[in-house]
Formats: C-alpha cells, structure tokens, sequence
C-alpha cells in the first residue's frame, strides 16, 4: 500500500496522557501489543496541569469520607447530568487507582503518620485531594512513564492522527503523520482507545497548551461516534492574566485549598456575596470559620472560595464586569494574608505551592508570600465527550474507544477538580483492559486502501493552494475562530451571540477550504496548523449547537438569556454527523434512571 509506514497492533492509543499511558498499560499487561501515537513528546501532557491532587476517597485526613460522599459531591457538582454508573464507578475505584500509582513509586506528601496526605478542593466535602505539592499531575505522568517504560509498548512521538480507518462499520487503525519529517504512517489495530484530552485551543484563553485540538473529539464524530454534552466547558477561575504572553496559564486551585481567598479592587472578599443554594449549608459564614475549615477544623464548613469553578468563575467575570476588577481584568487571589494566622507562613506557601511561587516569580516578578496574585478565568477542559459505555469505555463505533478529558459522561455540567485525575486512572485502566478484550475477540479486519489513499490526498491539498494568491493563512482562521469561541460561546452565553457565533463557524468553514500552505512537508508547522482546523471547527459547532440548544443555566453553561436550571432540560445534548457529507445534528437522550440504592445516598448527603 503507497508509501507509507505501516504498524500493526492489537490495541493502539492515540494520546500519550494519564489515560493514554494508564490505558497502553493495561492493554499490554493484558498480554496484546500496544502501540501509542502522540502529537507531542511522552509526557507533554495536559495532565500535569492538574496541579492540585487526584481526587479520592482515602479518607487518611477526614475519616468521614467514603466512595458513597465522593459519589455524592461528583454527582451535585455536575448538577444530575453526570452518567450516574461512571460517577459510581469512579468513586469506588479511585482510591484503588491511588495506591496502585503509589506502588509504582508515585510520591505523594504525607500525613504526620505517614499516610497520603489529602488537602480541600471545591465542591469535595472532605479533605480528598491526595497530592504532592502543586506538581501532582507531573508526578501523576512521571510515574505512568517509568512504570510503562518497560512494558513494551511502542511509542511513536511528534505523530498526529488524521482519521481513524473503517472497515464496514467498526475501527481497524488510524492514520497520521510524523510532524518532523511529514511521513504518512498506517496503524492497523484491532481496537483504537482515543486519549486525546481536551479542546481548550478552540477559545482564545486557556490553560491548555497548543496540542489540545479536540483532535479525539473530530476523529470520532467523523467515524460515526456519538459526542454528549458538548456545551459544558469548564473555565478555570483562576489563570494569570497578567503579563499578556501568559494569560491563561493556570493557577491551581490548591492556592484556595490551602487558604487564598479573592478580593476585589474595594479589598472586598466577594465571593461570601452569593452563595447558591445548593451549597448554602455546607459554605461558611465567616473569614474565620471558612479559615478553621482550611486548616483541618472538621466542625467548620468550606469558605466560598471553594464553591464549585463554574460559581467561582461567574463571580469574579461580575466583580470585572461591574468595574471592580484588577488593572488587568482579573481580580485578586491572596495567598500572603495567612501570615496573619501562621508564624510561619512563607515556608508553607513555598512548600505547599512550589510552583505557584516560581511561576509569579518568574514570570509576572510577583512574591506570593507577600503579593496577591491576579487572576480570572482560563478555558480549561471540557466535560463533553465521546459517548461511552461506562463499563468499557467503547463508543457506539465498534473497537472505538475513549478515556479521559475525550470521552463525556462522568462530570455532568462541571467537573470537580482533582476529579479529572481519578478520571484518567479509572477509565484508562478500563478503556486498555476492555480493548484488549475486544482485540483477543477480533475477528480479523481488513484496512480499505482507497480509504487511506483518499485521506492523504486531503492532507495535502493545503499544498495544491500555497500559490494561490487568495491562500488563507491557517494561523488566521485559528486566531479569527478563537476570538469568536471566547466573546460569543464564552463564560456569559446568549442566544443572539451564539447564533453569530455559528455564522462565522460557517464563514470559516468556508475560509478553510482556502487555505494554503508554503514550502514542503518537512517541519512545517503551517501544515499542521491547516490540518487541525478540521477539528477545531467541528468541536467549536459542537458546543455551540448544544448550548444553544439547551436554553437554561446549569454547571457550566451560563446563559443570560436563561438564567436558571430549568428541569425540563434534564436531559443530555448528542451531537451526530448525519451522514459522510452530512450536517451536524443535536438530539435529546433522556437521563437514566438512577438505581434507588444510588438515589438514597443522594439523598442521605443532602
Ligand atoms: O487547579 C488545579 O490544580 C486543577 C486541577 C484539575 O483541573 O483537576
């Protein structure tokens, strides 16, 4: 077949992430051979910037806390819409997937007896963020790799997937090319796990870095897949926002779990301003009890600050819209306050938050033991997804499956933090044990070679356009959709933006089939900005489409126009390519009826 390289495994995983690497290791301890494709280096990964803990019920802080009180808190963060057999799943599996990662030389920080220690996050009614400092996403990748390392499983670097292969209706590979060289590469696999994280390069601000193109998110609504809930995108509350060369990194949300408050321009701490209802008896109602609760106090409830993001976000985007922002359009986050309450207050910020402290330092000339930081909200992941079966992990496209940020269905309308972690452990180690199950069954699938012939015509026709002299730069189709996702599809959302929000959708659609490319295929970054278009143009009519379509404000999804929950809207948005050429639809499906066991500990939370 052409020219190109070919690779044949059982199980290949495209995404080299927490779920990409806990996946890949599952499926080769399975016994199957096991190829990982990713865009970046091994263990460039969104993961690390999950700074603050994996979320788990170890309970070694509080021992109150239980899966049952995980399943709970996940279950009202995501306000109901959350697959409620993923939400039980994760629960009661996460703090196994903690201690597996801590035998295989994961370091956490510890507990005065030696235990994982676990720190406050929002929304998590217990101390549950099993961490190490602020760099636990980084230790949580670091071990992955050393422990994957010598499992055998091949690893092909600085590859992008552009389609996944079909043989009839199921999956038999994907193809790509190497960004270095630009050779073609066929993967031929029995079954294909999708770890490809997020979508966060669709908005102008964010924490992700430019890898996440919702390259898993288009590859499978192209090959048949199911995306659920596609509005609900999560904005961090907290990124810098100053200098402007860093807006949107992320600042952890570990800074509030360790005491930092917010504060607007008046010195006001505005978050105790408007506390939901849904958390009105779990919030404090002092500075000093919300101060005892960080500090370990177990009769004393959670300050605002560690009300769930999507709350967090909403109020600081008001405290600026109403004028009382930073100079920068952020507000301040002050970590520098607790020395009024500890002797020792710089050590522990040092300690406790290294990162922070270095990034502010070097990046913005900011103490954090003596300065308040600035901060506002950064697009940071998305609790849409691929449908999956939430045992296995596999969409409705035989052999396809997803894990992690890339596949919906377990975070509802919001995502508690530190839940994306456990998220990654739970569902890659079930997505890899299941494709290997899937691949032993394989009865033998055959690679269409008109199919890939096809796809790589596609690839190069950015090239057949470069001399054209109305070539569309790709970089200014990606900058011109970014701006349009942040100011029309944002944080605040209404139906007259949304619906000028699709328009330019359509213009860039129109835009993209001008685009061209100079030069060769040899490190051309170009060319890879012009192949990625595809998917951030069909995540970005994805979100649109639901949000619109789901007019009320629940989780993420605010929207001025309807600003409260609406019941009849609990119900899920699929989103669906109608056919080959075919439009993008958006369908209800129906929330599934929650087992009554599942029902009474809700109830017995509340
Ligand atoms: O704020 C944070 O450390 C991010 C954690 C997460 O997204 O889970």
């Amino acid at each position: 077949m052409g020219p190109y390289e070919t690779h044949q495994y059982d199980v290949l995983v495209i995404g080299a992430g927490g779920a990409g690497l806990r996946a890949a290791i599952e499926a080769s301890s399975a016994g199957v051979s096991t190829g990982i494709v990713c865009k970046s280096l091994l263990g460039k990964a969104h993961t690390v910037m999950a700074e603050g803990g994996i979320a788990a019920a170890l309970g070694h802080v509080d021992e109150r806390d239980d899966w049952r009180v995980h399943f709970a808190d996940t279950m009202r963060g995501g306000q109901y819409l959350n697959n409620w057999r993923m939400a039980e799943l994760h629960a009661r599996e996460s703090a196994e997937c903690v201690r597996e990662l801590e035998s295989w030389g994961a370091v956490f920080d510890r507990t005065q007896d030696g235990r994982i220690l676990q720190r406050h996050f929002g929304g998590h009614k217990y101390p549950r963020l099993a961490h190490v400092g602020d760099r636990t996403g980084l230790e949580m990748i670091r071990t992955l790799q050393d422990h994957g390392i010598h499992q055998g499983i091949d690893v092909h670097m600085e590859c992008t997937v552009v389609a996944l292969l079909k043989d009839g209706e199921r999956v038999v590979g994907a193809f790509g090319y190497d960004r270095e060289k630009g050779r073609f590469s066929v993967y031929q696999a029995a079954a294909v796990i999708l770890a490809t994280g997020g979508i966060g390069r669709a908005f102008k601000i964010t924490s992700n870095s430019w890898e996440y193109t919702g390259d898993g998110h288009g590859l499978a609504y192209h090959a048949g897949a199911e995306l659920i809930d596609m509005e609900f995108v999560q904005f961090h509350p907290t990124g810098m926002v100053w200098p402007p060369s860093v807006k949107g990194i992320l600042v952890t949300e570990g800074v509030r779990g360790e005491g930092g408050i917010l504060l607007n321009n008046e010195g006001h701490r505005f978050m105790f301003d408007d506390i939901p209802d849904l958390y009105k008896s779990q919030t404090a109602e002092s500075a000093e009890e919300g101060w005892r609760y960080t500090q370990g106090d177990k009769e004393a409830r959670r300050p605002p600050e560690l009300l769930t993001r999507d709350h967090v976000a909403r109020c600081i985007v008001r405290e600026v819209r109403e004028g009382r922002g930073s100079p920068h359009g952020g507000v301040y986050l002050d970590i520098a306050w607790i020395k009024e309450k500890l002797p020792n207050a710089a050590e522990r910020i040092k300690k406790k938050l290294p990162s922070m402290h270095h990034q502010f330092k070097e990046l913005a000339n900011i103490d954090i033991t003596e300065q308040p930081m600035e901060v506002g909200p950064t697009t940071h992941y998305v609790m849409g997804g691929v449908r999956v079966d939430p045992e296995s992990q596999m969409s409705c496209v035989p052999g396809l499956f997803a894990a992690g940020e890339c596949g919906g269905g377990l975070h509802g309308s919001n995502r508690l933090g530190g839940n994306s972690l456990s998220d990654l452990l739970v569902f890659g180690k079930r997505a890899g044990q299941f494709a290997a199950d899937f691949a032993k069954s394989d009865g033998g699938a055959r690679i269409n070679e008109d199919e890939v012939e096809e796809i790589a015509r596609r690839a190069l026709e950015p090239f057949e356009r470069a001399a054209d002299s109305n070539g569309e730069s790709p970089y200014q189709v990606q900058y011109q959709l970014q701006e349009s996702m942040q100011d029309l599809v944002g944080i605040v959302r209404n139906e007259q933006d949304m619906l000028r929000g699709l328009e330019e959708i359509e213009r860039l659609r129109e835009r993209v089939q001008r685009v061209g490319v100079q030069g060769n295929r040899e490190f051309n970054p170009g060319w890879h900005a012009a192949i990625e278009l595809s998917n951030l143009l069909t995540v970005s009519e994805a979100i649109t489409r639901a949000a619109l379509r789901r007019k009320e404000s629940r989780g993420a999804q605010f929207r001025e126009d309807y600003p409260e929950k609406d019941e009849s809207f609990s119900k899920h948005n699929i989103v669906v390519q109608k056919g080959p050429e075919g439009e993008m639809q958006v369908r209800d499906l129906p929330i599934l009826e929650m087992p009554a066991e599942l029902q009474q500990i809700i109830e017995e939370m509340q």
